[in-house]
This record gives C-alpha cells, structure tokens and sequence, in this order.
C-alpha cells in the first residue's frame, strides 16, 4: 500500500439522488484524487495509467449512502453524501484481480482496433468514464501500425455523461506522450452527436455504458447511422441475457442486471434498428467473454446501410 494514499475521500459533491450518473460523478471524482495526490511523480501517460488501474484495484471503494427526507416533503429516499470509504483488499488477490482485469482490457483494445476499416476517420467512446480506453488505443494503434492515430488523422473522441469523468480525463492528457482526444458530453438516455462535425467514417464504441441505462431510446441507433455517411458501431455491453431469453446461462446475470436496474432493452433496439433497414448488424458474440462470470460482455458490430 503506498504510504501517502487517502484512505478515504470526500468530494465537493453534498446529498445526491442515488442514479447511476451520481455515483459515477463521486467515483471518478474521487479517482481524480487517487491520480492527483499519489500518482503526481509518473510523467509518461500510459504508465501513469496502468499506476492508477493498479493502486485503484488493490482497494474496496464503498460509495457512502443515506436515508432522508421527511413525511411533509414525500417519501424518504437514498441519497449519496458525496464520500467514499476506501478499505484495502488482500494484496495477492487484488494483484491477480488486476492482471485479469488488465488482460481483459487488451482484449477490449485490440478487438477495436480490429473493428478499424480503411475509412474509419474518427473513434468516438460513447460513456467514456475517463478515457482510459482511448489512451490505451492510442499506444496499441502506434504498435500495431506503427503510425500514430494522429499521423493517419484519425481524431480520438471521448464522450462521457459525468463532469468528473471529462475532467479526470484532462488530467490523464497533461502528461507526455498524451494523444490528443477531444472530450464532450453524452446521454446515453438521449444521444446528442453533433460534436461530431465533419468526421465520414465514424467508429462509435461502448464499453459497459449502455449497461448503466435501463432503457436507451427506440431511436439511439437511428441518431448514430445518421451522424456520418458510412457509420459503424461497437458494442461491448452486459447483454447477452438480452439475445438469449430463453437460456437458462443467462438466469443469474439477468436477476443480478434487474436488482441493478441496468439495461434491459439494448437487444430489441437494434434488432429493431436492423428490421427497420437502417444498419445492419454484422456480428453478435454472447460468448465473448465466457471467462468473466460476474458480469460477462457481449460484442455487438454494426454498419449503417443507408
Ligand atoms: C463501468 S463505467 C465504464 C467506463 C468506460 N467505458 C470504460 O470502459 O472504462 C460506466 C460509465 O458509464 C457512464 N454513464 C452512466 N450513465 C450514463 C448516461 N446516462 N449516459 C452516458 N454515460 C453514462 C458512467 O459515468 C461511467 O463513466
């Protein structure tokens, strides 16, 4: 455990309703302070990175919530009170968590790059968190092809809904060797892409975002295949319960994604996106991620058709 870590965290942020969005905004906010005040000495932007994945998995992050409220103003309800109770995990486990975690991650990585075709002139990271997938791309991409995104003009676009999120990603590019990635707001609830701009061939990418919105709308499909002219989206989402009913796999992780009230309606929004005749799915893989029983990914490609 480093000496100097904070072992517990208190933002600016007072009694907040208890929605998913809330507790992302005190969690990266107070992942900003594990960077800020334990990190500062690592100047170069991928090893910075994997420091902060580090000394993040090796604690028990514990949002603080409360009851309140009162029988004039309605009913009583959860509200986050802004802090975090950090408790260290048994060092070896959360070294072997990590490795898997860091494992996974790559696998994430290289499966975008895969996703690349040879007009993809913008990657854009719908509920980014704060960009640590992108940055990682960046490094993975100059390896691979030996050119950086910027190079092949490939801008690099995160898009997330928390404040806390987009300023912990500022923070992750002051350092060397930090790509450039233009850093916007999204709602996953109501999609709005027109930072986009001028960009033909975007490829969007979700990873475990949609999974924070019980419902996207009827239309999310419809707004991303009309952003560009040749559109293609990648989708690694909790979903597979989603494409599968009548599995019984899926039994565990369907109750546990309800108790959370995480999404449910991905897989009959772009079934229905398909039969409408505006993109066209290319791939489904519920298997995805067999490995990863708590909460496995599935991959979703599509291209827009029109
Ligand atoms: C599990 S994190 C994943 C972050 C990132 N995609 C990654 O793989 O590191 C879930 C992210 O979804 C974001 N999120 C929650 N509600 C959202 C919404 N309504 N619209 C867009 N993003 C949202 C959270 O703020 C958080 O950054």
């Amino acid at each position: 455990m480093s000496e100097n870590l904070k072992l517990s965290y208190e933002t600016d942020l007072k009694l907040l309703h208890e929605t998913n969005e809330n507790f992302y905004e005190i969690a990266w906010s107070a992942r900003h302070q594990l960077l800020e005040k334990n990190l500062q000495g690592i100047d170069d932007i991928q090893e910075a990175l994997t420091a902060f994945r580090k000394l993040d998995s090796r604690y028990f992050w514990k949002v603080q919530r409360v009851l309140a409220g009162s029988t004039e103003n309605g009913p009583f309800n959860h509200y986050y009170t802004g802090k975090i109770d950090v408790s260290p995990k048994d060092l070896k486990a959360a070294n072997e968590q990590f490795l898997v975690s860091e494992q996974a991650n790559k696998r994430q990585i290289d499966i975008i790059l895969d996703s690349f075709d040879d007009r993809t002139d913008a990657v854009v990271e719908l509920g980014a968190g704060y960009g640590g997938n992108l940055i990682r791309l960046d490094n993975a991409f100059k390896e691979h092809v030996g050119k950086s995104l910027k190079e092949r003009n490939i801008r690099l676009i995160m898009a997330e809904y928390t404040e806390a999120g987009r300023a912990l990603c500022s923070q992750f590019l002051k350092r060397k060797n930090a790509p450039t990635i233009e850093i916007y707001h999204i709602d996953h609830k109501a999609p709005d892409v027109s930072f986009l701009g001028p960009a033909i061939s975007p490829l969007f990418i979700t990873v475990h975002s949609i999974e924070q919105v019980t419902e996207i709308p009827s239309n999310y499909f419809k707004i991303l295949s009309d952003s560009a002219s040749n559109v293609r989206g990648l989708h690694l989402e909790p979903v597979g319960f989603q494409f599968e009913p009548a599995s019984p796999q899926w039994k565990e992780h369907e109750k546990f994604i309800k108790q959370k009230n995480w999404n449910q309606n991905f897989a009959n929004v772009i079934k229905k996106a398909e039969s409408d005749g505006y993109i066209k799915i290319d791939k489904i893989d519920t298997a995805f991620a067999a490995g990863q029983p708590a909460n496995p990914t599935t991959l979703v490609l599509w291209h827009s058709t029109t």
